[in-house]
């Protein structure tokens, strides 16, 4: 596509697909133009929650709703989680190194993110479970503003969940993300409910399957790569640059939507205002304009500059944490486990998604 039709408009959805990385980039960035607030209903593809929290509001709403907690997420803020995280992923390796294999997404790639998003929102540990079924349903929507009913009724449980627990730190603050989101004002004014279960939902999803993905794509990458996991093994400091090269080789966020306020032009073709848009993340990042050989995972690839994270105001608040994390993961699997290899023979399967990109299950030995 990025050749033959790199801005195309798909009759059948009503929708414009952008491929290369420059219009992806664009897209992405190029607020006043390509809105992220796709309306009250489900037209984000990202689900209802999300249409008051800051991934889906522009400027200047935008910019008041990410002060307020991007301080929770600055890399040094970030870099203090990383004992627990560390000793998370020890406690859950040893079952792995235990049984000799097993599948490393349920073992560790799942579990791992969930559990340090939801110690940050303060999320009781006996309500984790919930979330892996409600965001599964949540990113498998394979086309924008096609929700289906199981879609909504996980959207009604967690909005009744976060209700209830919102209520619960309300009246208990706690030193959480949540509470601190309670207390934040902007211009004297509170969050509304319907903005805290924005973000609620929001951090559980979008750093959830995400962060899975990724360490579940790195795994593959280094499977299919012995001679960069033999590196690894004697220079971990190329841990970092490989986990830049997993997310623009194997990138767990595929596509993201925007909506024209304005007509505007994108490589040859003229888009109307009101358009729907899928800016392909993962398109861009194979774009050869940017990349030199981009079919071929290349630790030393010198400014690797994937859009895997996004780009401009909406760039990803997690990315530190997501970072941190696969790091982790990866320094402890090759110390704990260093000739890791995959179950041969076993199809993998992916994800049911055309916006997370990542395998169901991934067996190694
Ligand atoms: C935004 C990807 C992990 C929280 C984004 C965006 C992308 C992205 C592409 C831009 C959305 C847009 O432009 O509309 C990823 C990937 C991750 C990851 C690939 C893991 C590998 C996380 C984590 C968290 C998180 C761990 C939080 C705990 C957010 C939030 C936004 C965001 C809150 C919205 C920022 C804004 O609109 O200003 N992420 N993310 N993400 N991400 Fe992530």
């Amino acid at each position: 596509m990025r050749e033959t039709a790199p801005v195309y408009y798909d009759e059948q959805s009503g929708s414009w697909h952008v491929f290369r990385y420059d219009d992806v980039q664009r897209a992405l960035s190029e607020y006043a133009t390509f809105s992220s607030h796709m309306g009250g209903d489900d037209a984000s593809g990202t689900g209802q929650l999300f249409s008051l929290s800051l991934i889906a509001t522009d400027p200047p709403r935008h910019r008041q709703l990410r002060s307020l907690v991007t301080q929770a997420f600055t890399p040094k803020a970030v870099d203090a989680l990383a004992p627990r995280i560390a000793g998370l992923t020890d406690e859950l390796l040893e079952g792995i190194a235990d049984r000799g294999s097993a599948d490393l997404i349920k073992a560790l790639a799942y579990p791992l993110p969930v559990i340090v998003i939801s110690e940050l929102m303060g999320i009781p540990a006996q309500d984790r479970e919930r979330f892996k079924r409600w965001s599964d349903v949540i990113v498998s929507q394979t086309r924008a503003g096609s929700a289906s009913e199981d879609h909504t009724a996980a959207n009604m449980e967690m909005t009744e969940y976060f209700l209830a627990l919102i209520d619960e730190r309300r009246s208990r603050p706690g030193q959480d993300l949540i509470s601190t989101l309670l207390a934040a004002e902007i211009d004297g004014q509170k969050l509304t409910v319907p903005e805290l279960l924005g973000f609620c939902a929001l951090l559980l999803v979008a750093g959830n399957e995400t962060t899975t993905n990724l360490i579940g794509n790195a795994v593959l990458c280094l499977a299919e790569n012995p001679g960069t996991m033999e590196r690894l093994l004697r220079e971990p400091a190329l841990i970092p640059q490989t986990i830049e090269e997993v997310l623009r080789f194997r990138s767990p966020v595929q596509s993201m939507y925007r909506l024209t306020v304005a007509e505007t032009t994108l490589g040859d073709e003229v888009i109307p205002a009101g358009a729907p848009i899928v800016a392909w993340i993962g398109s861009a990042n194979r774009d050869e304009r940017q990349f030199q050989r981009p079919a071929e995972f290349d630790v030393d690839r010198g400014h690797n500059r994937h859009l895997a994270f996004g780009h401009g105001i909406h760039f990803c608040l997690g990315a530190p944490l997501a970072r941190l994390e696969a790091r982790i993961v990866l320094e402890a699997l090759l110390a704990r486990l260093p000739g890791l290899s995959l179950e041969q023979g076993v199809h993998l399967e992916r994800m049911d998604s055309t916006i997370v990109y990542g395998v169901k299950a991934l067996l190694v030995s």
